[in-house]
């Protein structure tokens, strides 16, 4: 069966993967991400579309067209995440006089406000017993936070944990067998990890495309009676 599936952030270096992953099992994909780059090996399948700024109303319009040809989702998955970034001298903190409130700001804008969008904008585009999932980290797990630092990160994180899981709920009442997971990857080769890679054991840094398997792996054998989970790419429950 053919399926339509959506992946914000395809740019990336997960959200590329997983485009190539679910266009390859046969799924017709949708891949946003803010320069509309299509990689020429990219099949017919897969659509892109250019969201810049991910403000509301080109993504309303984006909803808008959807709604009218009639396509709705099986899959949802936003990948969309910043750790640090140069050009911005984003860097995560690692003492309280670190903190800046314009780097928490981007780091809640990009983290946690637009997935939250996203997931807002698709009420109705998802189809009966579709699954949502958002890149989220470990990290944003409040319970498990026995290091400390990464203020903004870790929180714009926790704060994605809360919209899923608070989105759940309100999913619950309005369309029939919506399942969340909020995703951690491990630790996976790409431009967000590059400056952290120095103490990671070379097999425990993960390409995208085993990163890729994984999720579509887990993905397949959710716990559907269960709304939501948060998960590790073991597929283990991690406490929130
Ligand atoms: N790599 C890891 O080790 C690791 C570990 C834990 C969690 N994660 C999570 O996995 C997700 C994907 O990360 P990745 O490793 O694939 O990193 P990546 O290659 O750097 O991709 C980052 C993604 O975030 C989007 N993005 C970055 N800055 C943005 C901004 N200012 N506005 C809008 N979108 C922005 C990019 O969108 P475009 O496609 O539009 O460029 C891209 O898709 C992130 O949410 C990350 O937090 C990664």
């Amino acid at each position: 069966m053919t399926n339509n599936v959506l992946v914000v952030g395809a740019s990336g270096a997960i959200g590329q993967a997983l485009v190539e992953q679910l266009a390859s099992e046969g799924n017709i994909v949708y891949a946003v991400s803010r320069d509309g780059a299509r990689p020429v090996h990219w099949p017919e399948t897969v659509s892109v579309f250019a969201m810049p700024q991910h403000d509301e109303q080109a993504m309303e319009q984006f909803k808008a067209d959807l709604m009218e040809s009639g396509v709705r989702f099986s899959l949802v998955v936003v990948t969309t995440g910043v750790l640090h970034n140069s050009e911005r001298s984003l860097l995560p903190e690692k003492r309280l006089e670190d903190i800046s409130a314009q780097a928490l700001s981007e780091y809640f804008t990009v983290n946690s406000v637009i997935p939250m969008l996203w997931l807002k904008l698709i009420v109705p585009l998802v189809e009966n017993n579709a699954t949502v999932v958002c890149l989220s980290a470990r990290v944003g797990s409040i319970s498990d936070n026995k290091l400390g630092g990464w203020y903004g990160y870790r929180a714009s994180k926790a704060a994605l944990n809360m919209y899923i899981k608070t989105a759940s709920v309100e999913y619950q009442r309005r369309k029939k067998g919506v399942v969340f997971v909020s995703y951690h990857p491990g630790t996976v080769d790409s431009a967000l990890s590059a400056p952290f890679q120095k103490n990671v054991a070379s097999k425990k840094l993960f390409t995208p495309e085993f990163t890729t398997q994984q999720l579509l792996q887990h993905i397949k054998g959710l716990d559907r009676d269960k709304a939501v989970h948060f998960i590790d790419w073991q597929g283990v429950e991690i406490e929130w």
